[in-house]
């Protein structure tokens, strides 16, 4: 969506307040023994005690609140009966609805104790998003945010999933202006005044797509190799971006 009042903004910043304190409420939460869908429960209640209605659920049918996406799970992880453990890196994306407004966030979380090389590629991970999110604002080129993203991301030997995009967001979970390419690519268009959208690069130690598994949903990487996603939802402003999925 486009964002030309304040009461628009206003309905946006109360989603993305929501769908952040979640996914950091149900991180908290998280520890070893726990199953995926233990987590999604919270998740759950925390959406519903906001007046928050999961997005993947309402608008794909998605067997879950949240997506939870552990180790060789790249994205859009089915919470189940898999076991949290030591040593896992968990992916919990959060996207949801409320009065009609859609944000998204995510974040890969580390299960301690974590081996120093993921803890590295976690860091890079939010810092890859960070650079991504610091090309947002009006007029900007829309290939500027992969552009960044790349060079961080080849200047310290990592390699980015190329066919998970980031994506236009606000009125419903995947809107105009489709998909943004969060690796170097050619896009022409321009980010415009208000327009609302998500950064979420994929960061990798080897990992150049993602492939789907048996269940039609799980994402995983091609070839096998650690992924991690950090995700918000931002709106391109004249002063650069405004981060909506906020905790608070
Ligand atoms: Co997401």
């Amino acid at each position: 969506m486009t964002i030309t009042h304040q009461d628009e903004l206003d309905g946006l910043k109360e989603i993305g307040r929501i769908v952040a304190n979640t996914m950091h409420a149900m991180a908290r939460a998280m520890e070893p023994g726990m199953t995926t869908r233990e987590l999604d429960e919270i998740g759950r209640a925390l959406l519903e005690r906001d007046g928050a209605a999961s997005a993947p659920e309402s608008s794909y049918d998605f067997p879950g609140a949240t997506c939870i996406s552990v180790n060789e799970e790249i994205a859009h992880g089915i919470p189940g009966d898999r076991v949290i453990a030591a040593g896992d890196l968990v992916n919990i994306d959060v996207s949801a609805s409320k009065n009609g407004y859609f944000a998204d966030t995510g974040a890969t979380f580390r299960v301690d104790p974590v081996a120093p090389p993921l803890d590295r590629l976690c860091r890079d991970g939010k810092r890859a998003m960070e650079i991504g999110i610091a090309q947002v604002g009006s007029d900007k080129p829309l290939a500027g945010i992969g552009k960044a993203i790349g060079r961080f991301a080849s200047g310290r030997g990592y390699t980015l999933i190329r066919n998970l995009a980031s994506q236009g967001v606000g009125r419903s979970l995947h809107e105009y202006p489709g998909e943004i390419a969060t690796w170097p690519n050619r896009d022409k268009r321009r980010i415009t005044r208000g327009l609302v959208l998500t950064v979420e690069p994929f960061l990798s130690t080897g990992g150049l797509m993602a492939t789907a598994g048996k269940d039609g949903w799980t994402l995983y990487s091609e070839p096998r190799a650690p992924v991690v996603q950090y995700e918000h939802t931002v709106v391109a402003t004249d002063r650069g971006p405004m981060t909506v999925t906020m905790p608070g």
